[in-house]
């Protein structure tokens, strides 16, 4: 086996972002050496303890978990509660987790970890708002240098915004982050709803997961039966948007996607635009590419990696 990638991953769960954890879990191609909380879908007391729910469902409870920044750099913190339940894991009945959250503050953790190892060999997936990436960056802006590179949900360009007509949420809700993080030289693969609204849960797809068999082919069943019915009434299709997986599935089979290798910059002034991640798609700026801008996705080789690597659970 290729020596297995070194990857942290910040989240703020939410069921998509369940799946996504349990999917690296499952994989042996990836060391998670921590996972580190944000406030997003849910405040951080929620966010913190759903991770570690989530690695103790995955039967992991040795994960170090940490709670990282509780509010957005600049603007008053913007939750789903409605997309994702009061809990921010609604659908299964999920047990108070017993493993402890570290007491190391995670942005501590990203700076630490980082500069403790190599250049190159730590990978940053972000699954939430990107406030804990730009606050460890600012506190040690070295960890531009090392870091391997950001493999990131977020954004959204030809297919506009989801919490407004031109931003996507995980943006939205901490647009001077992303700005700091797209501007930082770190090299970034970036899903935004162009590639994720092609990810749909269909009945089909989340039954597959039911009929595993096991606590954990059950409880995503749950999680996306719940997850989905918010976009299928907004969108009209069947099934919802799966996000945050397409960011672990990259690493695992790259050859599922495809975009392009673009200039992309955050809106922050305008309250109309805020948030927007405006992808320079045609290459009119000049300006030099800072991500590869994902667009397509094999989603049946998708949900067959997810299903496949959750059946080892
Ligand atoms: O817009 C989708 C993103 O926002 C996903 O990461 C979802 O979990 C929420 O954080
Ligand atoms: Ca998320």
């Amino acid at each position: 086996m290729h020596e297995q990638r070194k990857i942290i991953i910040d989240t703020d769960p939410g069921q998509d972002d369940a799946v996504a954890i349990l999917l690296a879990l499952a994989s042996p191609e990836l060391e998670i050496l921590g996972i580190t909380a944000v406030a997003g879908n849910v405040p951080l007391a929620l966010t913190e303890k759903n991770a570690r729910k989530i690695c103790e469902l995955a039967g992991r409870p040795e994960t170090l978990v940490f709670a990282g920044a509780v509010r957005p750099l600049v603007r008053k913190l913007v939750t789903a509660e409605h997309v994702h339940g009061r809990t921010g894991l609604d659908g299964p009945v999920l047990h108070e987790p017993k493993m402890p959250l570290q007491e190391q503050h995670g942005v501590d953790f990203l700076v630490e970890t980082i500069m403790a190892h190599d250049a190159g060999e730590i990978t940053l997936c972000t699954l939430g708002p990107l406030t804990n990436v730009a606050l460890a960056l600012i506190r040690e802006p070295a960890i531009a240098a090392k870091t391997r590179e950001i493999v990131m949900m977020g954004g959204g360009f030809f297919e506009g915004g989801n919490v407004t007509p031109t931003a996507e949420f995980n943006i939205y809700v901490d647009p001077h982050a992303a700005d700091i993080v797209f501007r930082s030289g770190i090299p970034v693969i970036m899903m935004p709803l162009d590639v994720t609204h092609k990810a749909l849960t269909t009945a089909r797809r989340i039954e597959a997961f039911r009929t595993l068999g096991t606590q954990v082919g059950e409880a995503t069943a749950k999680l996306l039966d719940f997850f989905e019915r918010f976009d299928e009434e907004k969108y009209g299709t069947d099934g919802g948007p799966l996000h945050d997986p397409c960011v672990i599935a990259w690493l695992l089979k790259p050859e599922l996607f495809s975009g392009r290798h673009c200039h992309v910059a955050i809106e922050t002034g305008s309250e109309l635009t805020m948030g927007m991640t405006v992808v320079d798609w045609w290459r009119v700026t000049g300006h030099p590419p800072n991500a590869q801008v994902m667009r397509e996705i094999d989603s049946d080789g998708f949900f067959a990696l997810l299903t496949e690597r959750l059946a080892r659970l």
